[in-house]
C-alpha cells in the first residue's frame, strides 16, 4: 500500500481523497518508512522541505503538477502561491498551499536518521535538513506568536490538522462563509458526505484561506487565531529533536533543550485546565479557553518535561467517560464521547485516528505507563488491519470511515510493529539522560 501511494519522491496520503503531498502526513509516513527504506524516508522529508518558503513556513500541501486541477480542492489556482506568496518567499518552481500543518518534521527527521545513521551521514541528511528545520521553528515561534506569550497560533483549522474539531466552532462562528456556489468541493467525490465536514464549514474554510491569500500570506491580521495544545506539543517535541540533531552535528543542543522546557511550562500556564484535567485551545481573538474536550488536549502527554501530576491526570482523563479508553473505546476518540457535538463518524468530531493514538502511545511510554501503552499499541495494530488501514474509525466499533489504504495508518502500524521501549522513547528526545 505504501508502495502504491509512493510517487517516486514522496507519498500521497490517499490516492483518491488526497492526491498530492501533505506536510504532517509526510512526517508520519517517514517515521514508518524508515523501517522499510531509510532512503525513501529521507527523500520524503527532503521533497517536502524543498518546498519551504523563504520566511520559513513549510506549506501544508506540495502540489503534484501532473494531477488534474479538479482532483482536489482547493487546487493550486486557488492558493496562487508563486504570485500571492511572493512577498513571503514562496518557491517559484513548485506550487504549494500557503498555510502550514503541525511541525512533526524535526521529530521525524531525527527518528529517520536513527534508523540508519550511516546512510544519513553519508548523504548529509541532517546537515541539509537542520537549517531548514531551524528556520521552520523560527517562523512558528516568531511570526506565529499571535497571542504574545511564546506559543504558536494556527490561523486556519486545516493548519492544526484536526480540521473539523468542535474546538473551532466558536472561533469559526465569527467568519462569514464564502458562498457555496463560489467553489466546488472535490472531497465529496471520494468520501461519504456524513463522514466529511458540512458545506457551511467548508464555506468558512474557504473564506479564511482566501483572506489569508489576499493579504499576501502575511501573519497577524486574520479573524482566526488559536493556540492549540497538540500543535504546540508537537513543536516542543520537535524542538527537543532539533537539540539532538544539533548535537549529532557537533553543535550544542543546550539552548534548544532549555527552550523546549520553557515552552512546556508556558503551555501548562496558558492551556492547562485543572477543572477538566486536560489541555484546552485558547481562542486568541476571542480571548479565552475553548470549553471543549478534544484529543488535541491529551497530546502534550508526549512531552518529557511535563510535571508528573499533570501526566498522571492526563492518563486518567483518557480513561474517563469522556474518552473511554480501555472501557467503552479501544482507541482514543478525537472528541469528547459526552460532548454535545459528538458524532462517531464525522471528520474530527468523534472518530479515532491512528496518528493521535500513535502519539499517545509514545506519551504513555515516555511517562512509564507500559501496560497501558502495550494495550493501545495492540488495539491500533488490530484495528488498522481490520479496517483496511482506514483514515479514521468509529471509536466504539472500529468501523472504517473516510479513505482506506491511508498512508499514515499503514506507516504508523509499521512503526508500532517495531515496538517502542521506554528508555528508547525518552532517550530519543532527551539525549539518554533519563529513563
Ligand atoms: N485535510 C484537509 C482536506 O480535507 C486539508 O488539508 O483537504
Amino acid at each position: 500500500m505504501l508502495e502504491d501511494n509512493w510517487t517516486g519522491t514522496s507519498t500521497v496520503p490517499s490516492r483518491s481523497l488526497y492526491p498530492h503531498q501533505w506536510s504532517w502526513d509526510s512526517a508520519f509516513i517517514a517515521i514508518g518508512l524508515r523501517h522499510l527504506s531509510p532512503l525513501r524516508a529521507q527523500t520524503e522529508l527532503e521533497t517536502l522541505l524543498a518546498a519551504q518558503w523563504e520566511d520559513g513556513r513549510v506549506p501544508h500541501i506540495v502540489f503534484n503538477p501532473s494531477v488534474p486541477l479538479d482532483a482536489y480542492f482547493p487546487s493550486p489556482d486557488f492558493w496562487r502561491s508563486s504570485t500571492a506568496g511572493r512577498a513571503a518567499g514562496a518557491p517559484r518552481t513548485v506550487q504549494t498551499s500557503g498555510i502550514v500543518q503541525p511541525p512533526v518534521h524535526a521529530l521525524a527527521a531525527w527518528l529517520v536518521h536513527r534508523a540508519d545513521p550511516g546512510l544519513s551521514r553519508a548523504r548529509g541528511f541532517l546537515t541539509r535538513m537542520y537549517p531548514r528545520l531551524a528556520a521552520w521553528h523560527r517562523y512558528l515561534l516568531h511570526r506565529r506568536d499571535l497571542g504574545g506569550a511564546g506559543l504558536a497560533s494556527v490561523v486556519h483549522p486545516w493548519e492544526q490538522g484536526m480540521d473539523n474539531s468542535p474546538c473551532w466552532d466558536a472561533p469559526l462562528a465569527r467568519v462569514t462563509p464564502a458562498p457555496a456556489r463560489s467553489f466546488r468541493r472535490a472531497d465529496l467525490d471520494h468520501g461519504a458526505a456524513e463522514d466529511r465536514p458540512t458545506d457551511l464549514d467548508y464555506g468558512r474554510y474557504v473564506r479564511l484561506a482566501a483572506d489569508y491569500r489576499d493579504g499576501g500570506y502575511a501573519d497577524g491580521a486574520g479573524d482566526f487565531a488559536v493556540e492549540d495544545p497538540s500543535f504546540n506539543a508537537l513543536l516542543i517535541a520537535s524542538e527537543h529533536a532539533l537539540a539532538r540533531i544539533a548535537e549529532e552535528l557537533g553543535a550544542s543542543g543546550t539552548a534548544r533543550q532549555a527552550r523546549a522546557r520553557r515552552l512546556t511550562a508556558t503551555l501548562t500556564d496558558r492551556l492547562w485546565d485543572p477543572a477538566r484535567d486536560m489541555f484546552l485551545c485558547r481562542d486568541v481573538r476571542g480571548g479565552g479557553l475553548v470549553a471543549e474536550r478534544a484529543v488535541s488536549g491529551l497530546i502534550p502527554l508526549l512531552l518529557p518535561d511535563l510535571p508528573r501530576d499533570i501526566a498522571t491526570r492526563l492518563v486518567r482523563t483518557t480513561e474517563s467517560a469522556h474518552f473511554g479508553l480501555g472501557t467503552s473505546t479501544r482507541l482514543v476518540p478525537s472528541y469528547d464521547l459526552l460532548g454535545e457535538a459528538f458524532d462517531p463518524h464525522r471528520y474530527w468530531r468523534g472518530p479515532a485516528w491512528f496518528n493521535t493514538n500513535w502519539l499517545l502511545e509514545r506519551g504513555l511510554r515516555t511517562h512509564g505507563e507500559h501496560r497501558r501503552a502495550d494495550a493501545l499499541r495492540q488495539a491500533a495494530l488490530d484495528i488498522a488491519h481490520s479496517s483496511d488501514f482506514a483514515e479514521y474509525v468509529d471509536p466504539y466499533t472500529g468501523e472504517a470511515c473516510g479513505a482506506t489504504c491511508f498512508s499514515w495508518t499503514a506507516a504508523l502500524s509499521l512503526d508500532l510493529l517495531h515496538c517502542h521501549t521506554e528508555p528508547t522513547a525518552v532517550r530519543e528526545l532527551k539525549g539518554g539522560n533519563r529513563g
